[in-house]
């Protein structure tokens, strides 16, 4: 990586999803001539993702009106959604594969030396990733995602501490993981859930948040960077007013996570959760850091195999945090593969660099898009010196946005339309959709440029 331009082309080969060569001559192939129909009459539901040539007997027994491959044979891809999940690199498909095809045991059970190696390997990926947040290992439990994490913190801590009439403060764009397991646990628990209001750029208004605070407040959870505005939130600051009413602090870092370096300690946090295939890792893992004072408050939420310490007919005791709180087979090989993209993330990423080149596309897409007539960005607009975004969410007043991200399949470019899992905060804007354009670092501004000029001959 140069100095301080992000070397994308690199960075790009490191996966393989973006090593088939589509000839880009046949961008305007006769098969989508000839069978796209027009922007206007664009119904969404026809849109089918099929594996199949244009040729194909079963595309023509379909008789569907587009069916293209998600890594089209006509356009290369370009992949606008890492926010919804990020693409992964070989060497963490090749951890994963190592594990499968040359030492697969399960873990912390076995006594024969590959299931020793096994064990080690993915306490190994605990330390490496405890490390890589400035957290030390014990202090992190595997989970399937963030969303299981905030579940097991909501069942596991505060289920134990909070009683009825205790206030939960959350912002009023946080994913459903973390407003649904508070609902759920205020209505069986007669707690109170408080949404603080965001400012224009995305973030808790601060203010409106200091107001809403008391000592009823017994935890505050807040996303770190918002999944649909894409602010990020000053949570040492949001940490620092929590604590001083008692109340712990819980970060969904899912957004966050692979696009800024992250430091618990600084932040001061009581807890932190995100998804490891957010982080280019593989589906199914998460990570749960709980600080060190707070695991004795913790008690496990889930039992079965491999968190037991004694088993009595009428009792039975457990093992200590972390392992005590991961009962049943873990998802030995994503860890592994979630290990493998955290040192691939400290070998291959500068964040100050990355958060430059990511900003610089969100710029770029969000000056394209307001040429366009009828167009309203949800998201944070970054205009000052040193201000970081890697979304871009917008509305149209011509089309759906499902409509809108239909279309741009048509041309290989893959972004996200609906609520994106924060259906409160469309509710507010009053609309039910919205399409979301999320980079990462191996997306260029010539991917930019083709959207927007797909973009243009569907909303100019
Ligand atoms: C901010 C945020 N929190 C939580 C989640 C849930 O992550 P997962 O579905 O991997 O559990 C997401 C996923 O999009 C997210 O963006």
């Amino acid at each position: 990586m140069s100095k301080d331009s992000m070397n994308v082309d690199k960075f790009r080969s490191f996966f393989p999803i973006f090593n088939t060569k589509a000839d880009s001559s046949s961008r305007l192939s006769s098969w989508d001539n000839e069978l796209t129909p027009s922007p206007s009459t664009i119904p969404s539901r026809r849109f089918q993702l099929w594996r199949a040539r244009p040729d194909s007997p079963v595309r023509r027994s379909l008789g569907v009106d587009v069916i293209r491959n998600p890594c089209s044979l006509h356009y290369p891809l370009i992949y606008l959604d890492s926010s919804s999940t990020a693409q992964v690199p070989l060497e963490v498909v090749e951890a994963m594969n190592q594990y499968y095809l040359s030492y697969k045991a399960n873990v912390g059970r076995g006594v024969y030396c590959f299931a020793e190696r096994a064990t080690q390997e993915y306490e190994q990926a605990r330390a490496t990733i405890a490390k890589f947040i400035g957290a030390k290992s014990k202090e992190i439990i595997f989970t399937s995602g963030a969303t299981a994490g905030i579940n097991m913190i909501a069942q596991s801590w505060a289920s134990h501490h909070l009683q009825r009439g205790d206030e939960i403060i959350i912002s009023a764009v946080e994913h459903h993981s973390n407003f649904l397991p508070w609902q759920e646990l205020a209505r069986h628990l007669g707690l109170v859930v408080k949404i603080a209001p965001i400012t224009v750029d995305g973030v808790v208004d601060f203010e409106k948040f200091t107001e809403l605070l008391s000592h009823t407040t017994k935890l505050v959870a807040m996303v770190h960077t918002s999944n649909v505005v894409g602010g990020t939130n000053d949570i040492e600051k949001i940490t620092q007013a929590a604590h001083s009413v008692g109340a712990a602090v819980l970060v969904d870092a899912s957004q966050s996570i692979a696009h800024q370096a992250i430091d618990v300690g600084a932040m001061n946090i009581d807890f932190l959760v995100f998804s490891g295939h957010k982080l280019f890792g593989p589906t199914g893992t998460g990570v749960v850091y709980v600080r060190a004072d707070r695991i004795p408050q913790m008690s496990p939420s889930s039992f079965g195999g491999g968190m037991v310490f004694s088993v009595g007919e009428t009792e039975s005791s457990y093992r200590p945090f972390p392992h005590g709180f991961e009962a049943g087979t873990p998802n030995v090989a994503g860890a592994i593969g979630l290990r493998a993209a955290v040192d691939f993330v400290e070998k291959n990423i500068d964040f100050s660099i990355l958060m430059k080149h990511e900003t610089a596309l969100v710029q770029t897409m969000i000056a394209g898009l307001s040429q366009l007539p009828g167009i309203q960005i949800l998201s944070f607009q970054p205009v000052a010196d040193g201000a970081h975004a890697h979304m871009v969410t917008f509305v149209s007043d011509k089309y759906h946005a499902h409509d809108i991200a239909a279309y741009l399949d048509r041309y290989g470019i893959a972004v996200r339309a609906g609520h994106h899992c924060v259906q409160l905060f469309h509710q507010a804007c009053n609309i039910n959709a919205s399409v979301r354009i999320s980079f990462a670092g191996y997306n260029t501004l010539t991917e930019v440029d083709f959207c927007l000029q797909k973009l243009h001959e569907l909303l100019g």
